[in-house]
């Protein structure tokens, strides 16, 4: 596809028509509610983007509902227990977020009177926030003039503009950012922002944006050139990598082998049973065979009770398989020294992976 864009006329009145038609649109048209918009408190605005970094809307909503309620401001937060904090966040995946989030809470209530950040370069500081949670800040609390570029914003401009460079790639990335940056009208950038993004969610949607009612329509390069479907472009990313885990969850009594996790990953901070990870998708005899098993459970120590389907949790880079092995034994493992024996009442108010807690909502059930 030829690329339509060039400095003279994105520079032109079709840049001008565009930001004039967002806000327009955003005055007349637009209904889209969502509880954080308008919001004018910073740490408000902080959470609920973090929220929706890799969250739905949908689902965001009751999650940011939920933190508002129990941590009104952020001293509220700072105070809070981590273990709180984490259970709260539970569903919502891709802990560290939280982690950044209440590292960053307690960081601005002790070093800076828990007063939020009022610069971009100041915002952009605290963990977990990138170029985009900053301008979003930015822009919703302060009126600053930063330009957001999400998923949402960058289709639409690929569309309107015909930018068919891919937005996976570095130079598309900067090419969006600076297409954005000058089409923000400086003293409207909160609107603006939230504007243009809640245009792309609801009018140039990803799949069958309704151009025929669209006000950007007789401007549109992909619309006028049956390029609607086709942007914006993204390359084609690496296969993900699939992993295999068995978790054997064993019971002493009415407790149980747990231990939280530390490792910086995924699921760093939350908890899970004894794991072991296998090199493929290997069935059960072959595992209870396997130096693990017998260096953990040692020669007929254990009576297995429940043995789980396989449950998978899908990750942005990688798919994890996971399985579920119910083993009772009559005393404490020498082998498991490093894990904790909790109380199986107790289990309820650990987080764990989502993984982990399909089980716990399913298979556990069983038996
Ligand atoms: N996604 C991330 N932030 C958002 C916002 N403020 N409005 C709509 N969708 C969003
Ligand atoms: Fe998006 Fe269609 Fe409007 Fe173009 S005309 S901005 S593709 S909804």
């Amino acid at each position: 596809m030829k690329t339509f864009i060039t400095k003279e006329l994105y520079k032109s009145r079709k840049k001008i028509f565009f930001t004039r038609s967002i806000l327009r649109w955003n005055e007349q048209v637009n209904k889209r509610c969502m509880p954080w918009k308008g919001e004018k408190d910073p740490y408000k605005i902080w959470l609920s983007e973090i929220i929706l970094q890799q969250t739905r809307v949908e689902q965001g909503r009751a999650y940011y509902e939920k933190f508002i309620k129990a941590f009104p401001t952020i001293q509220k937060l700072a105070n809070a227990e981590d273990e709180k904090v984490f259970k709260l966040w539970e569903g919502l995946g891709y802990y560290s977020r939280c982690k950044n989030l209440l590292a960053s809470a307690r960081r601005i209530s002790t070093d800076h009177d828990g007063k939020f950040p009022d610069t971009y370069n100041d915002i952009i500081t605290l963990k977990g926030v990138g170029t985009y949670t900053a301008a979003a800040i930015a822009s919703f609390a302060y009126n600053l003039p930063y330009a957001v570029v999400d998923g949402n914003v960058i289709r639409v401009l690929s569309r309107y503009f015909g930018i068919s460079i891919p937005i996976n790639e570095a130079l598309g990335k900067k090419l969006f950012q600076q297409i954005a940056s000058d089409c923000l009208p400086a003293t409207k950038a909160g609107i603006y922002n939230q504007a243009i993004m809640d245009f792309g969610a609801v009018q140039c949607k990803p799949q069958s944006p309704f151009c025929l009612e669209c006000p950007l329509q007789k401007k549109c390069f992909a619309y006028l050139n049956q390029a609607v479907a086709a942007l914006p472009v993204k390359k084609k990313s690496t296969k993900k990598k699939i992993r295999w885990f068995y978790f054997m969850v064993i019971h002493v009594g009415n407790k149980v082998y747990v231990r939280k996790r530390l490792a910086k990953d995924v699921w760093q901070n939350l908890f899970e049973y004894v794991g072991i990870e296998v090199s493929k998708e290997m069935d059960i005899p072959l595992f209870l065979k396997t130096k693990e098993f017998a260096r953990i459970i040692g020669k007929g120590k254990g009576k297995i009770k429940v043995i789980s389907k396989w449950y998978r949790q899908s990750l942005s880079h990688q798919t994890i398989y996971g399985r579920f092995i119910k083993i009772t034994v009559d005393k404490p493992l020498a082998s498991l020294q490093d894990f904790l024996l909790v109380k199986t009442d107790n289990l309820k108010n650990l987080p764990f992976p989502r993984l982990i807690n399909s089980w716990h909502e399913e298979g556990s059930k069983k038996g």
